[in-house]
């Protein structure tokens, strides 16, 4: 007879953990204090692209994101037969474009280190750029083109993802804060609740940027992971005939094209706290980037306008598997990865509870790397 499991937070990473639990008998009970895929998972533009964010220092975390991206495809392909929703992967690649000749000096750069890393991308003049993607701007002079780095709807996953958890036998229970982690003689005993106590000798810390808040955690297993705040908008394409149809980086702003036409446009990183508010300076930023890129977005109608709050850790690399307190386990810190390392998050914190230590892909990522040396890749290397 399996232990029941207690998930706390209903993230991408909670969901996916919970998934892979539940479909594989353990009895799983996931504590969502909103709405499950609510928080950044909802806030999030979906890119799955280890190659086109790769940057100097991040050389530690570039295999784990190329695992878990070369998981995707099956990832997306297994989630839609177990819920029958829709996640719409996308896999037409993603450019990144240069608008003018510093720009281009800086991509250069990259693309060396892309190679260097032995990285599938592939340097084209602005010409060719516009014959991939024919309403970009004049003014693009240079572009990657990273045919690996795909994209899917992180909305979509996150409704599957709570769909094939509760066909599976798990237990969702949103609406439902976890107001403390009980831990006695540095064993975790179960979880308090608003009203009760639930017992779990298996609790799974995913939540999020939120996750060094909960009450309970004695200091030395409390992970150190922060807001770091982002804003995005939509503006509304033509469905059948949209700007764009890969994903386009530039110096300023990202764009994610969207099957039924809505065009993202982010994002902000901030170090603002918890602070969620819409800022007239971020948002025309984002727009200026845009519009540089895709002049062709002046007249579309803004749809949606959104700021979430990506789990940024020490290294800016996720916090995975267990701590110093036997029973608690910690699945959080992805920052800006988050649903491209959902499958490897997944799979490593199921390989080690059912075989009791994680793979060893996952190894270099647990809490005690902040302890016993240094990091994964250095903070403040994130773009
Ligand atoms: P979340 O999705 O935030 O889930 C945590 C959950 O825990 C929340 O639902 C919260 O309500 C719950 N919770 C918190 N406290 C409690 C409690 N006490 N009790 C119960 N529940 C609790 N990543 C990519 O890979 N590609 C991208 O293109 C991308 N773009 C991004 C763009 C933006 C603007 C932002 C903000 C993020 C982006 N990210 C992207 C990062 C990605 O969204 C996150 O890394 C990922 O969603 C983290 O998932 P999570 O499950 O850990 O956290
Ligand atoms: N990965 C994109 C973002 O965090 O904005």
């Amino acid at each position: 007879m399996k232990e029941e499991i207690v998930i706390v937070g209903g993230g991408i990473c909670g969901l996916s953990i919970g998934w892979f639990l539940a479909r594989s008998g353990y009895p799983v009970t996931l504590l969502e204090r909103g709405g499950a895929g609510l928080g950044a998972t909802w806030a999030a533009a979906g890119m799955l692209a280890p190659h086109a964010e790769a940057e100097p220092g991040e050389e530690g975390l570039l295999p784990l994101l190329r695992a878990s991206r070369d998981m995707w495809a099956d990832f997306a392909r297994e989630l839609e037969a177990a819920s029958g929703i829709p996640v719409d992967y996308r896999d037409e690649g993603t450019l990144v474009v240069a608008l003018d000749r510093d720009d281009a000096e800086r991509l250069r750069f990259l693309y060396e280190f892309q190679r260097g890393q032995g990285l599938p991308t592939e340097w084209l003049s602005g010409y060719e750029a516009r014959r991939m993607e024919p309403h970009l701007s004049r003014s693009v002079v240079a572009a990657i083109y990273s045919p690996q780095d795909h994209q899917v709807d992180n909305r979509k996953v996150a409704r599957a993802l709570v769909e094939a958890f509760r066909r599976a036998g798990g237990r969702l229970r949103e609406h439902t804060e976890v107001t403390g982690i009980v831990i006695d003689e540095n064993r975790v005993l179960g979880v308090r609740l608003t009203r009760g106590f639930l017992e779990a000798r298996t609790v799974i810390l995913a939540a999020g940027a939120w996750s060094a808040q909960i009450p309970g955690l004695p200091e030395e297993v409390r992970p150190p992971v922060r807001p770091v705040k982002g804003q995005m908008l939509a503006v509304q394409m033509p469905p059948e005939a949209p700007l764009i149809r890969h994903v386009v980086w530039g110096p300023d702003a990202y764009l994610v094209p969207r099957r039924d036409g809505r065009l993202l446009i982010g994002a902000t990183v901030e170090e603002k706290g918890f602070d969620a508010s819409l800022t007239a300076g971020g948002i025309f930023r984002l727009l200026r980037g845009a519009w540089e890129m895709l002049p062709g977005i002046d007249e579309l109608p803004i749809v949606e306008m959104w700021a979430g709050f990506r789990p940024g850790s020490r290294d800016d690399a996720p916090i995975l598997g267990p701590t110093g307190v036997e029973g608690l386990i910690l699945a959080t810190g992805h920052y800006r990865n988050g649903i491209l390392l959902a499958p490897i998050t997944a799979y490593a914190i199921h390989h080690l509870i059912a075989r009791g230590e994680l793979p060893e892909i996952a190894k270099p990522f647990t809490l005690e790397r902040f302890r016993s040396r240094a990091p994964v890749a250095p903070s403040g290397s994130g773009r």
